[in-house]
Formats: C-alpha cells, sequence, structure tokens
C-alpha cells in the first residue's frame, strides 16, 4: 500500500486515482495523521500538494516520524516544500502565481525520471518555490524561473517534485508515478477488481457472521446495485434490497430495476409502492431545498416500515436479527469526509439515504468504499450487471421532483419524464450516451406562445441539459449536433402533450448548477 498524505490539494485524489490506474493499491490520509495511527505499513509516502505556504502560522505539516519509517518519500507540489522545510532547504514565498504548463530539464539519471525524455511538458500551480535544498539533497529538473522542479536524495529515497505529475496536462505523468511506487517503493500490481471481489466478500462474511441479516435501499443506479450484488454473492437471501418507488423515478424505472435485480441478479428485493405518499406531501411545495428535505425524510420513513417488515418476517421464521444496512459509498465520499479541511461548504444537501442511521441501530456495511466511480463500473461489468445499467448516468435521490420546476403534480411528472425517455432515447440511438456524463430533460413552469396547425398554443417548455465532467463539482455543456438537437426537439413537441417549445441548456458549472433547482 502507498500511503497519500492529503495537504488539501485540489489534485490530490487524482494522485490516488492514477495510482490505482497502475494496479497498486493506495490510500488517502488526512496530512495530520500521526504515523503511529497508520493502520498499514506502506511501502511509500507521497505528500501532496496544498493551497498553503509552509511558513504560514496554521499551515499543516508531516508528522516528523514519517522519516523514521525509512521508506521512499515523494513530495508534490507543497509536499517538496514541505521536504525542504522540514529537511533544513529554505522556501521562497511569493505572491506570484506560475499557473499552467511549463517544460522541464531533466539532467542525470534520477530512478523517479527512468525511461523519460530530456525535457518534458508539466503542469505547474503553485506560488512559493524551494530556494535552497537540504544538505544531501541535488537537482534532477529544472526550468528557466525554477531551479528546484525536482531534486532528490537517493541514498534515503526521498523525491520533490514541484510539477503535478498526476494532471493529465504534465507529460508522461504516470510513468513518473509509476516510477515511483512500482520502480523506488517495489509496490506490487496487484489491485484489480477480480481480486477485489474476492477479498471483498470474504471480507463481508466474516463481518456479518453466519447468522446476521442485511438491509440495503437500490435506487437502479450503478453504485447502489453493484453493492447489492457484492452483497448478495456474499451472504445470498439474508440480504435484502429495497426500492422505494417514490413517484419521481424515469419512464419504466421501478420495472426495469425490479427485472435486473430479482430475475437477472437474484437479488432478494422487496418494492415499496409510495408515489402518492412522496406526491401528496410535495403537494403545493416549490422550494427545491424544501423538496428534497420532503423526498429525504419521506424516503426514511417508508424505508423503515419496510425494514420493520422484513424484520418481523425474518425474526418469525426464526432466521436472526436484521444488523446491518448496506451503503453504496464511494471513495471520494470517504475522502471528503476525512479531509482535514472538512467537508466543503453546502450548495444543495444530498441527502438521500443519510438520516437512515439516526433513527435505526444498525452497523453500516459499505463495499465499495475504497472505490473510484469508474473502478465501481468495471466491477460491475466483472459481476455481469447489464451494460445498460453499469454505464447509466447518475440520477440524483430526488429524481423528477427537482426536474420539475415549481409544483411537482402527478401530470407535471407525467410531461418531464415522457420529454426525458425520449432524449435519452435519442441520444443513445445517437451513440452519445457513453460521451455524455449526464443528461436529462427539466420540465419549466412557464408558458409560452406556439402556433399548431392553425391554432394557437399556450404550452409549457422543456429544458434539455447534458453535461460533461469528471467529477461533477464542475461541468462544461455538451456540444450536441444540430441534426440531434433538432430530431429530440421535433420528437418533443410532437410527442409529448402540454409541451410547444424546446430549449438547450449552454450554461457550464460554475456558475450554473448540472441540476435546475
Ligand atoms: P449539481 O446540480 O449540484 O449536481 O451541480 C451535481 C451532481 O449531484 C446530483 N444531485 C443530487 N444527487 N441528491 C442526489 O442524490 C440530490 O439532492 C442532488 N442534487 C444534485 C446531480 O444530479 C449531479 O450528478
Amino acid at each position: 500500500t502507498i500511503l497519500i498524505l492529503d495537504f488539501g490539494s485540489q489534485y490530490t485524489h487524482l494522485i490516488a486515482r492514477r495510482i490505482r490506474e497502475l494496479g497498486v493499491y493506495c490510500e488517502l490520509l488526512a496530512c495530520t495523521t500521526k504515523i503511529a495511527d497508520v493502520p498499514f505499513k506502506p511501502k511509500g509516502v507521497i505528500l501532496s500538494g496544498s493551497p498553503y505556504s509552509v511558513y504560514e502560522k496554521d499551515s499543516p505539516h508531516v508528522d516528523p516520524a514519517v522519516w523514521d519509517l525509512k521508506v521512499p518519500v515523494l513530495g508534490i507540489c507543497y509536499g517538496l516544500q514541505e521536504i525542504a522545510f522540514t529537511r533544513g532547504g529554505r522556501v521562497h514565498s511569493s505572491d506570484k502565481k506560475e499557473f499552467g504548463k511549463a517544460t522541464i530539464t531533466i539532467s542525470g539519471s534520477s530512478r523517479l525520471f527512468e525511461g523519460l525524455p530530456a525535457e518534458l511538458t508539466v503542469w505547474m500551480s503553485h506560488g512559493d518555490q524551494v530556494e535552497k535544498v537540504p544538505d544531501g539533497f541535488k537537482t534532477i529538473s529544472a526550468t528557466a524561473t525554477c531551479p528546484f522542479t525536482a531534486v532528490e536524495k537517493p541514498d534515503e529515497n526521498i523525491y520533490g517534485i514541484q510539477f503535478h505529475p498526476e494532471v493529465t496536462h504534465t507529460q508522461h505523468g504516470s510513468t513518473v508515478l509509476k516510477n515511483f511506487v512500482a520502480g523506488i517503493c517495489g509496490a506490487a500490481a496487484t489491485w484489480t477488481m477480480a481480486t477485489f471481489v474476492d477479498k471483498e466478500i470474504e471480507r463481508i462474511r466474516s463481518i456479518v457472521g453466519p447468522t446476521a441479516q442485511v438491509i440495503g435501499a437500490v435506487s437502479g443506479g450503478v453504485d447502489s446495485t453493484v453493492a447489492a450484488r457484492i452483497m448478495s454473492l456474499a451472504i445470498g437471501d439474508r440480504f435484502h434490497a429495497i426500492l422505494v418507488d417514490n413517484g419521481v423515478m424515469r419512464l419504466n424505472e421501478c420495472e426495469t430495476v425490479k427485472e435486473t435485480l430479482q430475475k437477472h441478479l437474484g437479488i432478494n428485493l422487496a418494492v415499496a409502492d409510495a408515489g402518492e405518499l412522496f406526491l401528496g406531501k410535495l403537494k403545493g411545495v416549490t422550494d427545491p431545498e424544501k423538496k428534497r428535505k420532503i423526498i429525504g425524510n419521506t424516503f426514511i420513513e417508508v424505508f423503515e416500515a419496510e425494514a420493520a417488515k422484513i424484520e418481523a418476517a425474518v425474526e418469525q421464521a426464526g432466521k436472526g436479527k436484521i444488523e446491518f444496512l448496506l451503503q453504496g459509498t464511494l471513495y471520494p465520499d470517504v475522502i471528503e469526509s476525512i479531509s482535514f479541511k472538512g467537508p466543503s461548504a453546502t450548495i444543495k444537501t444530498h441527502h438521500n439515504v443519510g438520516g437512515l442511521l439516526d433513527d435505526m441501530k444498525l452497523k453500516v456495511i459499505e463495499p465499495l468504499r475504497e472505490l473510484f466511480k469508474d473502478e465501481v463500473r468495471a466491477l460491475g461489468s466483472i459481476l455481469k450487471i447489464d451494460d445498460d445499467l453499469v454505464w447509466r448516468h447518475p440520477f440524483p435521490g430526488p429524481g423528477i421532483a427537482i426536474r420539475v420546476l415549481g409544483e411537482v403534480t402527478p401530470s407535471q411528472v407525467a410531461i418531464a419524464r415522457h420529454a426525458d425517455f425520449i432524449f435519452i432515447e435519442e441520444i443513445k440511438k445517437a451513440g452519445l450516451y457513453r460521451k455524455i456524463s449526464q443528461a436529462y430533460a427539466a420540465l419549466l413552469p412557464v408558458k409560452s406562445v406556439g402556433v399548431m396547425g392553425d391554432a394557437r398554443t399556450y404550452e409549457q417548455v422543456i429544458a434539455l441539459r447534458a453535461v460533461e465532467t469528471k467529477d461533477f463539482m464542475t461541468a462544461d455543456w455538451f456540444e450536441m449536433p444540430y441534426d440531434i438537437l433538432k430530431r429530440i426537439s421535433t420528437r418533443i413537441i410532437n410527442e409529448v402533450k402540454g409541451v410547444n417549445r424546446v430549449v438547450y441548456d449552454v450554461s457550464s458549472k460554475p456558475p450554473a448548477t448540472i441540476e435546475w433547482e
């Protein structure tokens, strides 16, 4: 395992991502973690970048015990400055930022740069830089303005680089990381999804034991389906999946989920048919955060009632007790929660099942907590889950309720649903679905004048939204070919009653968000 200590750079999770891509397992911990508390013996340590400056009063510093580990250390950006700072070098603080591409010239024959050309284009993002290296360090690459873009102390296997190898703009960045983790640290490439499945199934069996039962919510998304699949492979019928039909899922979604989980994957599934309850509570509500709160709370209520039914049945049959709640948490959420800066500001409250734990005395089990989204998809394929589901765009917990702007009524939901179905169908037909990260149709609560045949119409507007994004924190609107837009708009206007106008959303995030509400 490679240990990454996170000093808060926006790129830290990419370091983890790149190393996992090399087949090497790594874990990310807050930079303030005491080395004695690290629950594994790392083969190497990476110190990440940071928005701080090493000389600031409250800037974070690594536990000096890291040097007693006697394993290779690589400092990236702030990590390099931290090495200089803690080992007797000097850092020059500067308000001037170097941000963007730079060309570095490599000198000597460092193991870090093995197999690389003498010049590299790299990604820089820093203000401060090292101006004096600690004793025993030598420079292994420089630029015109940054004399210590890379340094090493080979006898102790300490390396520092000012640029960001984890960012794709850095040429051969992955090779630099590979030279470090595989070459210098000697970490084996044993991290594959196939080995993960076997280990995870074993882990689940040992945690759950021979009789306890597990419940978990499924939504039809890839995360909850993969999590449910692993659970059912591990403990079979002792896992109970619950699908809450909240009345604001997509067209035919409930049926599809049922078919996939029950029929294809043989998972024990209960469906709580609660559409009317949700829509009843949403009546008259237009505020987006209120909608989220109502849906979140009602979800918990319905889920708990369903769980109680299952519990009663299980106990009556003398089959043990429900002791665990399955959650499909992914690694980015874990990273967010362990960041030493704390979770970022709440723009929208994405609570889906978060509140469940407060009410039910269950222990959480999270089979995907070490994985990134693309690893979950790879896992889904290995576990023979349908391609359609594995590549499904994310769908928000509050569903169509936050895509019907204004009041959510059954007829409004039906319009949004139908338009969304046509939009997605056409995107799939055009072979664009996987290029787009997320796409949906929103129903706007405005009416506009149109003409159909000889008659004036006065009907609502559908806004189409399609974005490309890697992390959903920022997103670009998707450049949809005109002919496809034309086909989609014609179909929606002709086929969806109540709509006479279609618009395409050309706003990026930020400042717009992906959802309209
Ligand atoms: P925004 O609109 O914040 O969306 O740019 C970013 C991603 O989060 C999804 N999203 C939600 N997911 N509950 C969820 O489970 C929510 O309340 C919620 N709001 C937004 C959104 O679909 C996008 O993928």
